[in-house]
């Protein structure tokens, strides 16, 4: 039996990827994991003020001034946990849970990056206790809905509220897709989604929502809220992806925060090694 050839070497490592991501207690997965470690954080000025968070406003630095005054450094880790699963439950406390501390690089869409180290714990552990059906495919994560505390929830916003976001549960059960209740040892600053957010390092930044309430197991694809403002430019996976521009840019360099220099943009964000065993069967240029 010819065992040396090219397409055996490929499957094989395939196979082996498949294994690692199958096997997620695997002590190869978990040794990848922590060579994550070896990212530098980013200067914090950079995570604390450059801020995403529409419901607040859409100018960075003024969304900061409203977080930090406004009525959501008061919430508590409060998830409703439903839908298709056998544990419904209303999450309040996570001591359950094993805290890990991941430095991990996010990719913006906006094309900049920066190394964030977050401190929380694996989803799947959250899953694992909830207790998924098998009809559930997909988790639907939607933010907090308050207009007492976000501005632009106020009337018409930017973008239809509640934030909305969704994985496909096998993306959601991989380890390193965590849910963050510290930034840099701290607790989550409210302009960075306190009290408890998601964080997914192989997608694009709109997919790590913020301040989230709740978290629904379905049989059907969530529509993001960035997917449904424009389905031809935000798409679902939002996998980073240097060969799929955006369609007001390029995806194949990215400005990294606090360097003069632009980086190049690895595929799946460089984490491809763990994660592209998920995606074998989908066309990413289609599913992006
Ligand atoms: N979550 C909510 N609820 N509202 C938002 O506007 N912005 C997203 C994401 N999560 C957003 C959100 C975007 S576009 C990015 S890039 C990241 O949060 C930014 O996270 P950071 O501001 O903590 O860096």
């Amino acid at each position: 039996m010819m065992v040396t050839n090219k397409n055996y070497y490929l499957n094989r490592r395939n196979f082996l990827k498949l294994g690692a991501g199958a096997m997620v207690s695997s002590e190869a997965i978990a040794n990848e994991i922590l060579k994550l470690k070896d990212l530098e954080p980013s200067n914090n000025e950079y995570a604390y003020n450059y801020v995403n968070f529409y419901e607040f406003s859409t100018d960075k630095r003024l969304c900061v001034k409203l977080a930090q005054e406004s009525k959501l450094n008061e919430e508590k880790i409060n998830i409703e946990i439903s839908g298709l699963c056998e544990n419904p439950i209303t999450l309040t406390d996570i001591s359950q849970f094993k805290e890990v501390n991941r430095i991990y690089k996010l990719r913006c869409v906006e094309a900049w990056s920066m190394n964030l180290p977050w401190s929380g714990f694996e989803l799947r552990e959250l899953i694992n206790l909830a207790k998924p059906k098998k009809e559930a495919k997909f988790i639907k994560f939607t933010s907090i809905f308050n207009p007492d505390i976000f501005p632009d929830q106020k009337g018409y916003g930017v973008i239809d509220y509640p934030y909305v976001e969704g994985l496909r549960l096998d993306e959601a059960m991989h380890p390193l897709t965590i849910l963050a209740t510290k930034l840099y040892n701290e607790p989550l600053k409210a302009q960075n989604g306190a009290p408890i957010r998601l964080v997914v390092p192989w997608k694009y930044g709109f997919k790590y929502i913020k301040s989230i309430a709740k978290i629904e197991f379905t049989d059907i694809q969530p529509i993001s809220s960035w997917e449904k403002y424009n389905p031809n430019e935000y798409g679902f996976y939002a996998n980073v992806n240097p060969n799929v521009p955006h369609p007001r840019w390029s995806q194949s360099s990215h400005r990294v925060l606090g360097s003069f220099f632009k980086e190049d943009t690895e595929i799946f964000n460089g984490y491809g090694d763990l994660v592209s065993f998920l995606y074998n069967d989908l066309d990413l240029t289609k599913n992006f």
